[in-house]
């Protein structure tokens, strides 16, 4: 694997053996022999807010033995307009590769292109990659038959999420539900492409998390949507995970958010207090998930 880009560019053999991988990780965190990175310096170029993905991509290039220099949209002069191709030309000579967050997947695709060194998504408007292979973890270590498991995605259905959980569900066979009003579903088209078998769309959100074993939002105000914050917050209302909506599921369901959570809005402060110690989990194995993708990038 040559770059991490997306979820829809990978396929059920590559998720499984990174999966495979974060685990074995996660379990030797401390070993002092794995320094796959030794020597070698990455670059992370945000050009959005972050707190997780920040702090475990630093965390986790630096136990692999790397060292990295994280840069904001405006350390670079790509904040003055110079081009992404020439950015990555740049920097393909001096570093050995880069972790990229921003809201353009074609100048992701484009840097990866010009750069000649192994690229990172993490996160861009199309998908968050990195976070869908932390959250299957998650899952796996909770679920052993989790590819049998029915998930439902709830709120903004069609951002970078949803799209992100859309490929996993179409290359890993189990059933997705997205429960999200008409205006904010994924392209029927796009879904389509993913193989819609398993996945479903739907406006109801009680009916959708019947018999699931996961429940799952994120924000509903994607980072770059602010200026339509009123109206998503008044359309998404009724897919607020909250007491009602887990007990609808007729289970006792795994509740996860990516984070940042905002309590009262896509998920409830009780329920994430009820399910606080699953949803830091999953947001630790952000750091073991990444490393996977870093060991597998650089062929370590
Ligand atoms: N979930 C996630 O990517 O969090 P950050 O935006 O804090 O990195
Ligand atoms: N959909 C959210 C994910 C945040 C981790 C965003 O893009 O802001």
């Amino acid at each position: 694997m040559q770059h991490f880009l997306s979820i829809e560019s990978l396929d059920a053999a590559t998720l499984l053996r990174l999966l495979d991988d974060a685990a074995w990780l996660k379990a030797h965190r401390r070993d002092a022999t794995v320094k796959p990175l030794a020597g070698r310096t990455w670059a992370l170029i945000f050009t959005k807010s972050s707190t997780r993905t920040r702090v475990s991509f630093e965390v986790g290039v630096h136990e692999l033995g790397g060292h990295a220099m994280f840069f904001s949209g405006n350390d670079l002069q790509l904040g003055r307009g110079e081009p992404i191709r020439d950015t990555a030309r740049v920097m393909g000579r001096m570093v050995d590769g880069a972790i990229i967050r921003n809201d353009s997947q074609a100048d992701l695709e484009e840097f990866a292109a010009f750069s000649g060194i192994p690229t990172i998504n993490a996160l861009t408007e199309l998908e968050h990659p990195c976070q869908v292979l932390a959250d299957l973890l998650t899952i796996k270590e909770r679920l052993p038959d989790w590819r049998r498991s029915r998930v439902c995605f709830l709120g903004d259905g069609d951002c970078n999420m949803a799209r992100s959980w859309i490929w996993a569900a179409a290359h890993l066979g189990f059933e997705l539900v997205i429960a999200a009003p008409g205006d904010f579903q994924p392209p029927a088209e796009l879904v389509r492409s993913a193989g819609s078998g398993g996945i479903t769309v739907t406006e109801d959100a009680r009916a959708a998390v019947a018999g699931c074993d996961v429940l799952y939002t994120d924000v509903w105000v994607s980072m770059g949507r602010e200026a339509e914050s009123a109206r998503r917050l008044e359309i998404l209302q009724p897919y607020q995970i909250n007491r009602g909506l887990v007990e609808a599921s007729g289970k006792t369901p795994l509740v996860m958010h990516c984070l940042p959570a905002y309590r009262e809005k896509e998920i409830t402060g009780d329920v994430l207090e009820a399910n606080a110690g699953l949803i830091f989990e999953q947001a630790e194995n952000r750091l073991h998930a990444q490393k996977a993708v870093l060991r597998a990038v650089v062929g370590g």
